[in-house]
């Protein structure tokens, strides 16, 4: 069986499409061009990239983006008296802190500083708490786990009583994802590199989401036949035959899985297009909390 191939690049067009005629309507209706900051420590590459394909897909949507570049010895101070600056502009929307940030900084305290109606990201632990709790509700859900369920719904995945694994814990994209899946009604196995017989498990999965950034970690036989693979991963590898001498694979060994898995993100093409769409549909729901007098 080969398995559906699913496009996050096509869906997050859709999504994005739809922004933009939102984001057209608010401005027509009420004067307001949504606004989204964003914050960059320092001079990591991938960083600055990410940023770039942010700021872009706001221009495309018709959001506004505000950057601001702090350089990687900014101190504690700086970067808190920014955050506080942003909290406070009404031309503002939405806050995005590109992480990682630069070891000298406290990044707890600099995500706990983020006003909750500007939490784009979703990371501000009362955001992340209400996520973890029955009957709460975050006002913004963390854009990459958001965009990997999202298409686990395009796809026609059922949630109810289902056996999810999700590899990897972290606060960005496992912790979330696993929460997610929860409040759906799955059986949730969060694994991590003390996991015992890690393939077994993964074989148990309906639903299984790689986010451990280890290239083509996810062989063909570690999956369910049928099972719903999300890969979130994005590595870097040698390859000597292309070009640039490096490619981007994910954390799922893609030719060999599809041919057990039911449905499959590519990647590059999958999860990464979505994370850009929430961030965008975040932005836009942070202007309508401003709008609707929210704070
Ligand atoms: N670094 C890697 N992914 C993300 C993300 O979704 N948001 C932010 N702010 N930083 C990241």
């Amino acid at each position: 069986m080969t398995a559906t191939i699913i496009d996050g690049k096509a869906v997050a067009e859709g999504i994005r499409s739809e922004i933009a005629w939102s984001v057209e309507q608010m401005k027509a209706a009420h004067g307001i061009v949504p606004g989204l900051a964003t914050v960059l420590v320092g001079d990591n590459p991938a960083s600055h990239s990410y940023v770039r394909m942010k700021r872009k897909a706001c221009a495309e949507a018709g959001i506004e983006s505000l950057p601001h570049e702090l350089p990687g010895d900014a101190s504690q101070e700086e970067v808190e008296e920014l955050v506080r600056r942003l909290n406070g502009d009404p031309r503002v929307h939405g806050i995005l802190v590109q992480l990682p940030l630069p070891k000298h900084l406290d990044e707890e305290r600099v995500l706990s500083l983020i006003s909750l109606y500007k939490d784009v990201d979703g990371f501000h632990p009362v955001n992340i708490g209400r996520l973890a709790m029955k009957g709460r509700k975050p006002l913004f859900i963390p854009c990459t786990p958001h965009g990997a369920i999202v298409l686990l719904e395009e796809a026609g995945a059922q949630f109810e009583g289902a056996n999810a694994v999700v590899l990897g814990r972290s606060n960005i994209v496992g912790l979330p994802a696993a929460l997610l899946l929860i409040h759906r009604n799955a059986t949730v196995t969060v694994c991590h590199s003390r996991t015992k017989d890690l393939p077994a498990v993964c074989r148990s999965a309906d639903i299984l989401i790689a986010a451990v950034g280890r290239a083509e970690m996810v062989k063909a036989d570690w999956v369910k036949p049928g099972a719903y693979v999300i890969d979130v991963g994005s590595n870097r590898v040698d390859d000597p035959t292309s070009e640039k001498g490096y490619r981007w694979v994910g954390d799922v060994a893609f030719d060999e899985v599809k041919e057990v898995a039911g449905a499959i993100t590519p990647s590059p093409g999958g999860v990464g297009p979505m994370t850009i769409a929430m961030l965008l549909k975040n932005t836009l729901r942070g202007a309508e909390l401003a709008l609707s007098g929210a704070y």
